[in-house]
């Protein structure tokens, strides 16, 4: 199974046009693509080849784990690669829907529950000929993984099915909401049993995403244990902010019908978002919805692509800014430390967002409080990779408009 080229549409081939004598005419409205859910698709769907073949990799290569960890910060596309992975590249195998924790009570939060749940959607997948009983309740409650791996075994002996792959988001809301409870410590440690257990991983590769300040909270309630038991979760895949060239196709491609950016301009939205695939839909999104409106004002439907003025990303990007919600989680799921950090890079970093060089950031750190220094500074990188990168000595925020709104708010 290799992974199937995204298709790369020509300009006789964009969506929306048509080629007329060498030009594009427009014949379709503009839809805006951006938005804030998650997005699987192709064209939208942008990068992460390097990660998808890892879990290829991983769900094909015979013997040893095949579980997969996909991680990283909040936003920044654990939902979208299980999305795209589930539509373009597991045809190989049997997969049930994702399924979303965060759209179930607390109460199915619980191990045995679960395992009910992803024994009903196996058996859907299976489709209705299949002759397995479903998996008692009594079964369950007496060994959940010895249950489930006999349930695996006999459906796939009976249909004759590929190995399953089922796909977990949001693993994060059994620590917020099940903290501090029994329950949560005995999820854990089943979970891992449940991945450890040869019958259950003959049949079945489970891909979950969980976000980074989880997997941090675990650790710190297991006592630091995490490091060495994080591979027991499954590979770990963390994800971060998309390659200059990925974020350049992020912010032309999918309007590439109906819109073209001044050279300068998509420079500018390069810097803004620094490769970040929630803040690049946040400003774009915002741009097509003003160029909409214009259209709506005139009244004048576009025939030809239209070049999108300057002061139209101008005031796209003041409007997110003013926009407090799309940036809580850069401080809410950063440690005190590390939120400090980052108070510090932008205060140093200027208007202009320019590196911090480290001496100088750690006397900034000291002055605010003495307790944070260089270890704080290394640790801050490793924590909020999606948010600082370090240069030659220097520390910088990626998204400008992060500094900008901490050199703001805070
Ligand atoms: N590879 C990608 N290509 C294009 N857009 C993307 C990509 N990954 C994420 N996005 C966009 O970034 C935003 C956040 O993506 P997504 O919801 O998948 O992130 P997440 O890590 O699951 O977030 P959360 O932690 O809130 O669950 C969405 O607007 C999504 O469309
Ligand atoms: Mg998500």
């Amino acid at each position: 199974m290799g992974a199937p080229a995204p298709p790369r549409a020509g300009p006789g081939r964009a969506p929306g046009g048509a080629l007329v004598r060498g030009g594009l005419r427009i014949t379709t409205p503009l839809d805006n693509p951006y938005g804030p859910g998650p997005v699987g698709r192709w064209p939208l769907f942008i990068g992460r080849g390097p990660e998808v073949s890892t879990i290829l990799t991983q769900l094909t290569g015979g013997g040893g784990m095949r579980h997969i960890l996909v991680r990283g910060p909040k936003r920044i596309g654990k939902s979208s690669l299980l999305e795209h992975l589930a539509r373009h590249h597991l045809h190989d195998f049997a997969v049930p829907p994702p399924l979303d924790l965060q759209s179930l009570p607390t109460a199915e939060l619980q191990f045995c529950r679960l395992i009910a749940r992803i024994s009903e959607m196996i058996a859907q997948k299976a489709g209705p000929k299949a002759r397995t009983n479903p998996l008692s309740a009594e079964a369950i409650a007496a060994d959940p993984i010895r249950a489930f791996g006999t349930f695996l075994a006999e459906i796939r002996a009976e249909r004759d099915l590929d190995r399953f792959v089922v796909l977990i988001d949001e693993m994060g809301v059994v620590m917020s909401r099940l903290r501090g409870t029994s329950s949560e410590r005995e999820f854990f440690d089943q979970w891992r049993a449940l991945l450890n257990d040869e019958r259950v991983n003959q049949h079945l590769a489970f891909v979950v995403a969980m976000p980074d300040y989880s997997l941090a909270q675990l650790s710190a309630e297991e006592g630091g244990l995490l490091g060495s038991r994080l591979g027991e979760l499954g590979l770990q895949v963390r994800l971060g902010v998309l390659d200059e060239r990925e974020a350049r196709d992020l912010i032309t491609t999918p309007v590439r019908s109906h819109l073209k950016y001044q050279p300068g301009d998509v420079e500018r939205l390069l810097a803004e978002t620094g490769g970040h695939p929630y803040y690049t839909h946040l400003v774009c999104g915002q741009i097509v919805t003003a160029i909409q409106a214009q259209q709506r004002r005139t009244g004048i439907p576009a025939r030809e692509r239209i070049l999108v003025p300057t002061a139209v990303v101008d005031d796209a990007l003041r409007a997110v800014l003013a926009h407090s919600d799309a940036f809580h989680h850069v401080l809410a799921d950063s440690s005190s430390a590390t939120s400090a950090v980052l108070c510090a890079v932008a205060a140093g970093a200027g208007e202009a967002n320019q590196p911090v060089a480290r001496r100088r950031l750690v006397t900034l750190l000291r002055r605010r409080d003495a307790g944070i220094g260089a270890a704080q500074v290394e640790r801050a990188l490793d924590e909020r990779p999606d948010l600082l990168v370090e240069h030659d000595g220097s520390v910088a925020i990626r998204v400008a408009l992060v500094t900008r709104w901490l050199r703001r708010y805070t």
